[in-house]
This record gives C-alpha cells, structure tokens and sequence, in this order.
C-alpha cells in the first residue's frame, strides 16, 4: 500500500505533463481493475441500498465466496442512481462484461452467484449489461445504458457514483482525481483559477443561479488577513437526497471541488457544513478527509507549494433555515441560526467578519471537472446561460426513482415520461413539484419547459436545489399544501412578523378549507372562501417583507396550487368534497347493507363509537359521529364500507 501511495504521489499527481506513460497507465488500470485477473462483485451502499437491505446482502456475498473457496473479489460501491433497483449488484466475470443485477436481497445472493459462475443466469433480476470494447458480450442481455433511466441521462456529476471504492483514494485518484488540484496550487494563480470558473458559465446549483466564478472573486478581492470556504451540506427540504448521495458516492471529488475553491479564493480553512443525521455519508467523508491528508494533499506547504489547507465537517444543529447562508454562519459562529439581512454579503464579511465564499454541493462537483476539462467543455453542455447539467432526486409517483442528472435544456417531460418512465400503476398525471417546500407545481402545460434557469424564472418556476416531486391523481393538492406550509411553519426561525405570523395564518386557514365545520351556518363557505382569497394577499406581504428566502418564498406552493388547482380548493371550501379522498375531515363513510356481513369488526375499532348494529346483521353508521378517519374502511374484510 505504501508503495502504491508513493507511486501515486510521485508518477501521478506530480507528474508534470498532462500524459502519463504507458507503465503508469498500466498500474492505474490495475487500480481501478479494469482488465481483473478474478471475479469482481460490487455492490452499491448508499443509504438507498442499506434500507433495501444491501449489508445483509454484502454478508451473504462475503459467505458465499468464504464458503465456496472462490478467488473473487467484493467492493462496496456508492449509488448509480435507480433508487428502485436497490441493492444493485454487479459481477465482473474476467474477459467479459459487466453484468448488473437488481434488488438482490440477502436470499437472492446464493442462486445468482450460482448461476453467473455457471453461466445459468436467472432473467428476472437482471438489469443489464456494460457494453465495455474488448470484452465478451453476454448474448440477448440489454445493455444498461440502453435503459431509458439511463440513455436519456447526462452523467457528469454523478460520473464516478457507483463506479468506484468511495473508501479509496487509489481508486480516485486513478481515475484522475486530486490532479487538477495539484496542477492549480502548483501552477496557477488565484486569480487564473477563479476566471477559469468564470469563464465556464457555472452557476451555483442550490437554486439561485449565481455565477460561481464572480462569488470566488467578489472574496478574492476583499482585503482581510483570512477567508473561508463553506460547503454546504444541509440539504434538508422534504424528497431532497442528492447531496447525500453524492456525499456517501464520490468524496473525494467533492473534497478535491472544495481544495481548489478554497485555493481560489485564498482561503486556508474550508468548513463542511452537513445536515445532521446523515451520518453515513459524514463517516465517508471523515474517511475521505483522513486518507487525502495522509497523501498530504491538506496540510501545511502542499506539495511544496507554499499553501496550506485544513478541512473540517461541522454538524448542523437540525433546522431548515440554517441552510439559509447568513444563519449557517451565525450557527458556525455559535450563535443562533438566523437569517441576517444583506448586505454585507458573505463574500465581504462572512464567517467571523472574514470574506466567505458559501457553494451547494453539486455546484463544487462541477469544479474538478471544470479544471479537468476547460471551461469550454463545459460551456458546450447545456444551454448558452445555463451551461452543464443537473442532478435530481426524482420522487414520488413515477415509475423510477432515484438520483438523476440531466443536460440543462433537457425538457420536464424527458425526465417524467422517460426516466421516471411515466406514472405507477397507470394512473394520471396531476403536477410535478420542483425545488422543495417552497416550489412551485409544473402540471401538463408546462412539461414542455426546459431545465434552464432562465426558462423556467420565465415562468415563474424556481429551479430549486435537486427537488423532482412527481404528483398522480390520486393527491389532493390542497393537503399537499397543507403538509408544506406546516412544514414551512414549523422551521421559520420567527425573526420576523410576516415570516412567524403569516405562515401561521396561511395554515390556520388550510387547515379550515379540510375540516369540515361541526355547525355550517350560513356565511361560514363564504367566509373560509373569503380566507383563501386573503392568503394571496398574505402571501404578497410575506413575499415583499419576509427577511430571508425562507418567508420570502414560503407562499409558492400555495400560490402556484391556486393558480393551477382552483377548482380544487373550491371543492373543498363549497361542496366539502376532496375529490381524491384524503382530507379526513371531508370523508364520511357508509356501510352497504348488502355486502355487510355484521362481523362487528369496524365497530369494535371505531375509536369514536359512531358504528352501530347487532353481531350477524348489517351495521350502519351515525354520520355526525363519524370523524373519517378511515379505520373502518380499512379493517372490513368485506368492502363493505364506502367512502363519499
Ligand atoms: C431557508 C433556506 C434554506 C437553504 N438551504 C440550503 C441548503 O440546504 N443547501 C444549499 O446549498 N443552499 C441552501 N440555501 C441557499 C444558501 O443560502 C446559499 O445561497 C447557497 O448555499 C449558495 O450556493 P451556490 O451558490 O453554490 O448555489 C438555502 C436558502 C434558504 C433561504
Ligand atoms: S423570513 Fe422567516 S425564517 Fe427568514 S428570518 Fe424572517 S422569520 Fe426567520
Ligand atoms: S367490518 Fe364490514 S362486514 Fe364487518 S360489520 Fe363492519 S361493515 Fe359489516
């Protein structure tokens, strides 16, 4: 191991030209055992996989090679992205290509390595082929990325995710990595590094779309005797897990993103500010830290370069809103999380009155690649002002699920129709929520749009941070909002009167249009539809006088579910109806006499007593006792029971 540290330090990311030799490339081949000598098996563990249940899978595997004597190798790999496939494993048979099998549970593990290792192998959990030159193909096997969630991807960001050990930093390091950040701190100045992001278009991915390149200047430029760095790691809007995912995937290349940012703008110190709880991925980035400062790449006088660079991963205390940049430094600083006004920006008096540059995850995996590539690569993916791609955690109703990254410029509908491969169980579809509790709702008219900052501001869409919510018909779109805006609610830090008190009062009012009321006297409809009215103007207050995006953005998916779903909330306001049959307080529930049998199951569990009858005779209902909650519906083995 030593050996091939020093191997990799000296012929590899000092190595001054661009191409390495011949020999080199050779070791790095055995590194990332391209041409293996013995069975490969890999299997994912992401989070994703490990509630599949992939380290039961892992030990059954480590069984089956112990007890069969096998020469074969086992390598935990991060995720490649279908969330439905999960645990996802591979065999690599020497001199063929790769096969890739889903959702192999720990009692699937025995008859399938029989079967590859005895070229018997069982269809029905198969998911494809690598189609790798010189390698023997496995006849009338798809190839994997032949599969619509993959052939309509553009994976970048995600390259190495699935790929490879993310507990290797040989691994990395052989498929290119740390070396732009060696070639940056040795050969290039501040300034150079910081046009190159310029000049490659970046805009940061957590959602606004600022230029990357001009934040690292805007820092570079102010004058102080210190600078930080902070990767933010928060992520924690609801259906949001691409970072995570990246995080337990590809390390190393987010550390060699931030390395070189932090170089760019001067700065020594470089923070992880990580959501708390992903504790998975925290324990791999440790890791990931450790093994690059053991190859000295952080440290004092790199390489003999002259700069120093420590990173360190700090926990975020458990609140949405210290994702916002302002309370994450105040959190950072020790003090409570909340929002301050700007400016100043972080970038001239951030993390203890020292310029701060603040970059999202995926924003700083563009980076390597950028200095990799040249910007001009980068340039020609995507459209003209929003160049690259982006990464996705699509969820919900689609028929796939998982971690996606698409080209920008790539349409909505492409990553419904074809990635996600359409809706479950052939029902409709109703929206699509980009970007998090306060996103806004794409429905059909919109599919069209393309994955554009431009486009979609054009549209009054946000892009948002990675959010790909996919909605059927069967959600009712004002519990939906309901669910957001208690959510909302619940995280405002309360500093301010518009924030704390409007998001209150845009629930309390929700909440009314689902209940149905226990005396409707006449005017009470007119005036809940009198309170929905009043929530748009709620919402322009909170819009125009919130301090922070939180507030400030806290009424989009209402606003955009009344301007897309009207009719909806005037069902549940006038005709105290939810079409779609969730909203508890509107069910009431009767029973058919004809399909009752009189178990008396339903009336032993009502918890309110509103089922009346006599044991073997049908039972019926009292409709002013009944609080819908449901229970009976769901315990009558009879389908009995109807819900209006
Ligand atoms: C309430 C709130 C929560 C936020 N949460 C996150 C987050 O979890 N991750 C993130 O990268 N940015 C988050 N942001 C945006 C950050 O304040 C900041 O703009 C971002 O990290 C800049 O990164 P970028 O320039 O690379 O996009 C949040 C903003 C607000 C208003
Ligand atoms: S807008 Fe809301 S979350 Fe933001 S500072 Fe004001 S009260 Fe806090
Ligand atoms: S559970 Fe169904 S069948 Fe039994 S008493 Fe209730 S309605 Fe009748």
């Amino acid at each position: 191991m030593e050996d091939l540290k020093s191997f990799l330090i000296e012929k590899v990311l000092l190595f001054e030209s661009d191409t390495l030799s011949s020999d080199t490339e050779k070791v790095l081949g055995q590194v990332r055992r391209e041409k293996p000598a013995q069975p490969v098996v890999y299997l994912s563990s992401g989070t994703s996989s490990l509630i599949a249940g992939s380290a039961r899978t892992y030990s059954a595997i480590e069984n089956y090679i112990s007890e069969n004597a096998l020469e074969a190798k086992l390598i935990s790999v991060g995720c490649t992205g279908p969330a439905n496939f999960e645990p996802l494993v591979c065999v690599h048979i020497p001199g063929k290509n790769k096969l890739f099998f889903r959702n192999i549970t720990e009692e699937k593990v025995e008859p399938l390595l029989n079967g590859v290792f005895h070229n018997d192998i069982n269809e029905d959990d198969l998911a494809g082929q690598t189609g790798t030159k010189g390698f023997e193909l496995w006849p009338g096997i798809p190839f994997m990325d032949e599969h619509p969630f993959f052939s309509n991807q553009k994976r970048v960001v995600l390259g190495n995710c699935g790929c490879y050990d993310p507990e290797s930093i040989e691994e990395y390091i052989a498929r290119g990595g740390y070396r732009s950040y060696v070639k940056a701190i040795r050969h290039y100045t501040y300034d150079e590094v910081c046009d190159i992001i310029e000049k490659s278009g970046l805009r940061g991915r957590s959602g606004g779309g600022y230029l990357t390149g001009l934040k690292w200047k805007h820092a570079l430029n102010t004058n102080a005797n210190a600078r930080y760095l902070i990767c933010n790691a928060k992520e924690s809007d609801p259906g949001a897990f691409t970072d995570r995912t990246i995080l337990e995937s590809d390390p190393h290349r987010l550390l060699e993103g931030i390395a070189i940012g932090a170089y760019a703008i001067g700065a020594s110190n470089a923070i992880i500010f990580i959501r708390s709880g992903s504790d998975h991925a925290r324990n791999r980035l440790q890791r990931a830290i450790d093994s690059a400062r053991e190859f000295g790449l952080f440290g004092h006088d790199i390489f003999s370069s002259g700069y120093n660079l420590d990173i360190v991963i700090k926990k975020e205390p458990g609140a949405f809103v210290c994702g916002e940049e302002t309370a994450l430094i105040n959190t950072l600083e020790g003090k409570r999380g909340m929002p301050q006004l700007k400016p100043p920006y972080p970038t001239t008096a951030g993390l203890f009155g020292k310029p701060t540059v603040i970059n999202n995850v995926e924003t700083l995996m563009n980076v390597p690649l950028i200095m990799q590539n040249g910007p001009e690569w980068f340039r020609s993916l995507g459209t003209e002002n929003s160049p690259g791609t982006k990464v996705f955690a699509v969820a919900g109703k689609g028929r796939m699920s998982g971690v996606v990254e698409v080209e920008m410029g790539t349409s909505i509908r492409t990553i419904l129709e074809d990635i996600a491969d359409g809706i479950r169980e052939g029902k409709d579809f109703k929206a699509i929520q980009l970007g998090g509790a306060s996103g806004s709702f794409i429905t059909s008219e919109h599919l069209d749009l393309t994955i554009d900052f431009d486009e979609l501001r054009e549209n009054g869409i946000g892009m948002g941070a990675g959010g790909f919510v996919i909605i059927d018909e069967n959600t009712c779109m004002v519990d939906l909002v309901r669910y957001y805006m208690e959510f909302i609610r619940n995280e405002s830090c309360g500093k301010c009167i518009p924030c704390r008190e409007g998001t209150g009062r845009m629930l309390e009012i929700l909440e009314s249009v689902i209940r149905k009321p226990l005396n409707e006297e006449s005017g009470t409809t007119l005036e809940r539809f009198k309170g929905v009215m009043q929530l748009e103007t709620i919402a322009s207050v909170m819009k125009d006088t919130s301090l922070c995006g939180l507030g400030q953005t806290a009424p989009n998916p209402f606003m955009s579910a009344l301007k897309n779903f009207r009719d909806e909330f005037e069902e549940h306001i006038f005709d105290r109806k939810c079409r779609a049959n969730i909203c508890r307080g509107l069910r009431s529930f009767s029973i058919d006499v004809e399909k009752c049998t009189g178990c008396t199951a339903c009336a032993s569990k009502c918890p309110v007593n509103a089922i009346y009858g006599t044991r073997l005779q049908p039972f019926f209902i009292v409709e002013d006792k009944c609080i819908g909650c449901g229970i009976c519906f769901d315990i009558c083995k009879f389908s009995a029971i109807t819900v209006k």
